[in-house]
């Protein structure tokens, strides 16, 4: 039986390949998506969100948009990694899929709640629609099986010297996320910029189908941005490592650790102040991850890419017969 999804993102490069790779593996059942300002601003993401949908011709997944900023703060975004409209390097298609009038905090909610089983959320993006969710529906907890989030880190970091982007954009969320006794599995940037897709294998995807083409150029973009301001030596596919680790725990190694969020500090503001070591007494609260399995999540993640572009080359036959 397939695992049923939600994902909350903030499109983005990343968080376009989580969404691809949860549309393609059997093992999940994506029930639907919300967006929340991050990466880009709230119409942005959400359009994005869209965009991504429309390319891969999925339009049985609802779309809510979400967050137009973090819970208290003013909204820090990622323009440098993600470029101007979020998802830059490759033409989109217009967004033929509707985004639903339902807020996304709500379609969160009563989407997992409205499941017949327990559900898997998995966030990518700052935290607010899933604390804005926690916060207004308080029995939503009982139907969420676990989160697997991407964000923070335990020794390195993206946005400042000692917090990753999605904390560190809404710690006050990310801490109330933490808090919230929820079984919880934390995909840190320490090993999602080794989930690297190298040169050579975006290369490879510019010749293959409809899907590939476009995802490829979207892959250099991403790439080069991260080159630039990391030094990485190809695409650090961060988001879509929780989708992986959902369809195969395997391809992460997690210990199960203490994890606080520091919400008030003069320069630490976002950092995950990871106990490894067990030193504070605290009870662990997440499985953190130390270790990625790359061979593993990037076959997953071509599987996914070329699952997509048989389907759009079916739907595109279909059409024109
Ligand atoms: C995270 O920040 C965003 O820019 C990415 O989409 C990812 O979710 C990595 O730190
Ligand atoms: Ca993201």
């Amino acid at each position: 039986m397939a695992i049923p999804v939600f994902i909350d993102c903030d499109p983005g490069h990343d968080d376009m390949m989580a969404i691809m790779l949860a549309l393609a593996n059997p093992a999940v059942h994506l029930l639907g998506i919300s967006t929340v300002a991050g990466n880009q601003t709230g119409e942005r993401t959400c359009r994005n969100a869209a965009r991504v949908l429309t390319l891969v011709g999925e339009t049985g997944v609802p779309l809510f948009r979400g967050a137009d900023g973090p819970l208290c703060r003013p909204l820090v975004t990622a323009g440098d990694i993600h470029g101007d409209s979020g998802l830059d390097g490759a033409a989109l298609p217009e967004p033929l899929v509707p985004v639903s009038p339902v807020p996304g905090a709500q379609g969160l909610a009563e989407t997992i709640m409205g499941h017949g089983e327990a559900v898997t959320l998995i966030p990518t993006g700052p935290l607010t629609n899933v604390a804005l969710a926690l916060r207004g529906w308080p029995q939503l907890r009982e139907h969420i099986r676990e989160i697997v989030l991407m964000g923070g880190g335990v020794q390195d970091s993206n946005v400042t010297p000692v917090a990753e982007f999605n904390i560190y954009v809404d710690p006050e969320a990310a801490a109330a996320v933490l808090q919230a006794g929820i079984p919880l599995r934390v995909v840190t940037v320490d090993v999602t910029n080794r989930a690297i897709m190298d040169y050579q294998q975006i290369a490879s995807l510019a010749s293959g189908g409809p899907v590939s083409r476009v995802v490829a150029g979207l892959m250099q973009f991403f790439a080069r941005a991260n080159h630039n301001a990391f030094g990485i030596p190809g695409a650090p596919i961060h988001d879509a490592l929780t989708v992986a680790a959902v369809i195969d725990p395997t391809v992460i190694t997690t210990r199960s650790c203490n994890v606080v969020v520091e919400t008030r500090g003069e320069y630490t503001r976002g950092c995950t102040v990871v106990d490894r070591y067990g030193v504070t007494g605290r009870p662990p609260n997440a499985d953190v991850t130390f270790d990625v399995d790359r061979d593993r999540f990037i076959a997953l993640m071509m599987e996914a890419l070329k699952t997509l572009d048989v389907r759009v080359q079916d739907l595109q036959t279909g059409v024109e017969q």
